[in-house]
């Protein structure tokens, strides 16, 4: 008994310290230890020249080799002095350091018809734009553990414009690359790097787990097509924390798989946790789906600073996605000038070809937002729910969202059961109001 009394109260108090010192310096990018490596390799030694004209792609894929092949204890870091790297796509290998100096950037060719094509992604079923293979990551890592990337923040640059071009008039063959992606990979870290003018999605970690993302600054033209900034799809414990982020499209999505195919494979995405990322673009903060169909569930986002936004914080679904999200919870969401504040949507996104089931519904139950403070923001939100399959346990608290004068507007809400508290403008009779005991908080 006396055992048992202490140990509560000593909970209570490491519970009352960390509330006390606040969010703000929780971290979870310990989930993935940072090994020093006792080798080291330079680019420069397998004839890597910085000067903006030469092609590196023999030297990468050979300094790449090296380290595969000739395996040294504790792994090999690969160290980019400072200068510009042009290079053609290349694989990363198992146990290893990228690691750029400040000033050293590398840079993709812009050669798109000799880019290798890779198969589609099972939860896809077909590229992500057009039907077939798509394009290879620029920086590419399948079936890999133990990597990091790293470095001064020195800079990745995809020299996206010509893919933003061939997108814009139509003469893609395939889906355009990611920046870097990695596929059935695990024990990855990527830190103190620049990612620019991505093709297509900058960073995307598929069929992944325990997966660190922090201090990155991801920078594309607000007008770029499909920028997204991180886009973590059927992975699990994914960490991304302390990041600017200013693209053309949702600055973090977390997916996982597309209507029939994504259901087949039935890869979730959860235990990811998003913390104090900063941000601009035209459309989402933190978005969720709109590919959701292996399932997403146990997320966290917290202390989020946006800025210029098409929508806050939006989670978007469609019929035929099946699937399910829940347990969602964000909080601590400051938006200075934005379109929408919160959107959730059950009829965003098109779908791979015909052979989706309309009777696929998605399930959205559990999504908790708290403390989310806006203003000028034309739109506080919407929650548009499907009629086969409401959105329930919708718990929105303390929101302030603020619009100028003659564009303040009212939520709107259909096929949706949940509660508010002390949210502003009054979200929806759908959402009860609650109070006293009961309130959506108590959950957090
Ligand atoms: C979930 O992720 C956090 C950090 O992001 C980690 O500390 C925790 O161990 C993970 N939980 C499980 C069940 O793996
Ligand atoms: C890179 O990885 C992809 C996907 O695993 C593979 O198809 C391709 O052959 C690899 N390229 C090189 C040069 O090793
Ligand atoms: C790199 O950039 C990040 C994010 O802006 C910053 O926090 C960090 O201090 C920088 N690191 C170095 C080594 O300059």
């Amino acid at each position: 008994m006396w055992r048992l009394s202490v140990s509560i109260f000593l909970f209570s108090c490491l519970a009352v310290s960390s509330s006390s010192y606040g969010d703000s310096e929780a971290t979870c990018s310990g989930i993935v230890p940072l090994r020093y490596r006792y080798d080291k390799i330079s680019i420069t030694d397998y004839g890597g020249v910085g000067d903006g004209r030469t092609v590196n792609t023999k030297a990468f894929r050979a300094a790449i080799y090296r380290i595969q092949h000739l395996k040294r204890r504790g792994g090999t870091l690969l160290y980019i002095p400072p200068g510009v790297y042009l290079t053609e796509s290349f694989n990363l290998t198992s146990h290893m350091t990228f690691y750029l100096a400040k000033g050293a950037v590398i840079r993709a060719v812009q050669d798109t018809w000799n880019w290798p094509l890779i198969d589609p992604l099972p939860s896809y079923g077909r590229g992500r734009e057009l039907p077939g293979g798509r394009y290879m990551s620029f920086i590419h890592g399948d079936g890999l553990r133990d990597v990091v990337i790293t470095g001064q923040n020195g800079t990745i640059d995809g020299q996206g414009e010509v893919w933003w071009n061939m997108w814009r008039s139509r003469t893609l063959k395939y889906t355009r690359p990611n920046l870097i992606e990695f596929k059935d990979s695990k024990e990855i870290i990527i830190s103190n790097v620049i990612f620019q003018n991505s093709p297509f999605w900058n960073i995307h970690p598929v069929y992944c787990s325990n997966v660190v993302i922090h201090h990155v600054t991801i920078l594309a033209p607000q007008d770029s097509p499909n920028t997204d900034g991180i886009d973590p799809d059927s992975s699990y414990n994914v960490c991304i924390e302390d990041s600017y982020i200013s693209t053309g499209d949702d600055l973090v999505a977390i997916k996982s798989g597309w209507d029939e195919y994504g259901i087949a494979y039935g890869r979730p995405s959860s235990n990811i946790t998003i913390r104090r990322i900063t941000g601009s673009s035209p459309f989402a903060g933190i978005a969720i789906g709109s590919e959701t169909s292996g399932g997403i569930k146990n997320i966290v986002a917290e202390h989020i600073t946006l800025s210029n936004m098409g929508v806050g914080v939006n989670i978007k679904t469609n019929i035929g996605r099946g699937g399910y999200i829940k347990n969602i919870k964000i909080s601590d969401v400051y938006i200075d000038t934005a379109k929408y504040g919160i959107k959730i949507a059950g009829d965003t996104g098109d779908h791979p070809d015909e052979n989706y089931n309309p009777n696929a519904l998605p399930i959205v139950k559990g999504i908790h937002i708290k403390n989310v403070w806006g203003v000028n923001v034309r739109n506080a939100g919407s929650i548009q729910g499907l009629k086969g399959s409401p959105f329930t346990g919708i718990c929105l608290s303390e929101i302030n969202l603020h619009g100028s004068l003659n564009s303040y507007k009212t939520w709107k809400c259909s096929d949706v059961i949940g509660t508010s508290l002390k949210v502003s403008p009054w979200p929806c009779s759908e959402l009860r109001t609650t109070g006293g005991s009961y309130s959506c908080s108590s959950t957090f």
